[in-house]
């Protein structure tokens, strides 16, 4: 796990040494305490801010060194902007920009005064999100540089202890440590899983480490490739013929309802494909070394159901992740072959790279059967073609269920890990016949247009009528795009977005 910076809540008191961090908002706007500091020190704060031009805008930074007469190194002011218009999304960015700042700088400790001129904060969630900003951006990925190499951020973790004052300091604090700290974890776990590499984290590895697991509360179970058999779940044992290592299905439970609650659980499914060369279609070489990100779904998932136990969420929610590795091999699934899946439906395999599909059609008819879950939403780095569509900002959303979609969506927008809908046709629509094969029930590529949708369709084919949503990752999961709150190539995206859809609506 990654090393971030120690935060301490404590009640306002302006400190005398090391860094003062205040907020200033539209036009420069400062807070009652700001003014006194101002006032009783020949102005030199609003001298600074005429000198500098600095407006208060979101996210901008006046520094300020030595100032006139006061104990403390330096003086930060962190523009707002308008506050009213400010989501939670927005102050974990702002949380995140002072975060590089001070590590820019080269700060190691600093105080946030967190005063009225944030806005109302009575529930504490503005500062705790601030506070979240913060540490999320300082994770790295550092477990195999045995040196310190340079990039724009040194990798000593700069700060190393914030301190944030605020009236309702106690409110802050216990929000942070029951729901932002957990998240936390379960966010850093995920990036952890997807940033490792295949020789590491191969489908062994991944099923011991979420054995581990059981230490935090949940119910794990491992199925392995002869109960897989046993199950005739054929088509992701199918992806797993040409490793040498075993295929597993992983089932986490956290059973977190109170116990005289009768409500049918929660589902979350993962695309868990430690390495993807494509198999005997194989991938050319150039880039193929991201496909260890192909497990991004799954570390979502195991993410979660981390980050739920972790702050004991009251609600039964199961994950579950296939775990495979799709290698060229003799051994290998061939383009042509028929797999018979767990539903009895059959697939030629036209494209062996076309795999994802493969493994979620068995854990997707498994969990349906198993559970009988009330929502069952599943995530997978699916396809190349969702890219084609939303680029890397959005995950792409098929859902047979409007109601369902519209949690995601308003969750996207709460937590700022934002999901677009994408069509999804009726059985035996337009976009369903193309999946239809010669000689099986289905095949698992369909065709050169709408790659994206095709793989959606193919997944729906393995649920029946629980209302399910499929999260194409392939463009949020890893490389991602750099934000001001995440500087990692997996991102963990998702487990922001799912613990905020369950916390919403099911506790
Ligand atoms: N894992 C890939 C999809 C992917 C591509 C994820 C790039 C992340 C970045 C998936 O298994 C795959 O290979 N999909 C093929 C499907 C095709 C063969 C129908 C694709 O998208 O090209
Ligand atoms: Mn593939
Ligand atoms: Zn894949």
């Amino acid at each position: 796990m990654s090393k971030t910076a120690k935060i301490n809540f404590e009640k306002i008191d302006l400190p005398q040494s090391d860094t003062v961090v205040l907020f200033a908002t539209k036009s420069a706007k400062l807070s009652a305490l700001a003014k006194e500091l101002d006032d009783k020190n020949n102005k030199f704060i609003t001298n600074a801010i005429k000198i500098a031009g600095f407006k208060g805008n979101k996210s901008s930074i006046l520094e300020i060194l030595s100032p006139a007469d006061q104990k403390f190194d330096r003086l930060i002011i962190v523009g707002t902007g308008d506050t009213k218009q400010l989501t939670t999304p927005d102050w974990r960015h702002i949380g995140g920009n002072l975060s590089a700042h001070l590590t820019k700088s080269k700060i190691e400790t600093a105080t946030l005064i967190c005063d009225e001129i944030l806005g109302d904060d009575d529930d504490g969630e503005i500062t705790a999100n601030l506070a979240h900003g913060l540490v999320l951006r300082q994770y790295r990925f550092k477990k195999y540089q045995t040196k310190s190499n340079k990039e724009d951020e040194p990798t000593t973790l700069n700060p190393k202890k914030i301190t944030i004052q605020s009236e309702n300091h106690t409110t802050v604090k216990k929000l942070y440590t029951s729901q932002i700290v957990p998240l936390q974890h379960g966010v850093f776990a995920a990036r952890d899983l997807v940033n490792e590499p295949s020789n590491i984290l191969g489908p062994n590895e991944y099923a011991k480490r979420i054995k581990d697991l059981k230490s935090l509360g949940l119910e794990i179970e491992i199925l392995t490739d002869k109960e897989l058999k046993a199950n005739n779940m054929n088509a992701l044992l199918g992806v797993g013929e040409g490793s040498r290592q075993g295929s597993y299905l992983a089932i986490m439970k956290w059973n977190g309802a109170p116990a005289k609650s009768k409500e049918k659980p929660l589902a979350i499914v993962g695309k868990g494909v430690t390495f993807d060369t494509g198999g005997i279609s194989i991938k050319g070489s150039a880039g193929m070394e991201d496909m260890k990100g192909d497990m991004g779904g799954s570390a979502t998932v195991v993410g979660l159901m981390q980050t739920l136990a972790l702050r004991k969420a009251k609600v039964d929610v199961v994950g579950v992740v296939g775990l495979v590795e799709n290698m060229p091999d003799g051994q290998a699934t061939r383009p042509g072959d028929i797999l018979t899946s767990m539903s009895g439906q059959t697939i030629e395999v036209i494209n062996t790279d076309a795999e994802g599909r493969l493994v979620l059609a068995d854990a997707l008819w498994y969990t349906q059967e198993k559970f009988n879950p009330k929502f069952m939403i599943n995530l997978a780095t699916l396809t190349g073609a969702i890219m084609v569509a939303l680029g890397k900002e959005y995950a792409g959303l098929f859902s047979n269920s409007d109601e369902l979609s519209e949690m995601l969506d308003a969750s996207g927008k709460n937590t700022g890990e934002g999901v677009w809908r994408m069509p999804l046709g009726e059985p035996g629509s337009a976009y369903d016949k193309l999946i239809n094969s010669t000689f099986a029930d289905m095949k698992n590529t369909g065709g050169r247009w709408g790659g994206a949708i095709t793989a959606a369709q193919f997944l729906q084919r393995y649920v029946n009528k629980t209302p399910w949503a499929h999260l194409d990752v392939a463009g949020v999961a890893m490389a991602s795009n750099k934000s001001p709150i995440n500087q990692s190539w997996g991102s963990g995206y998702g487990v922001d977005l799912l613990n905020n859809w369950i916390a919403e609506n099911f506790e």
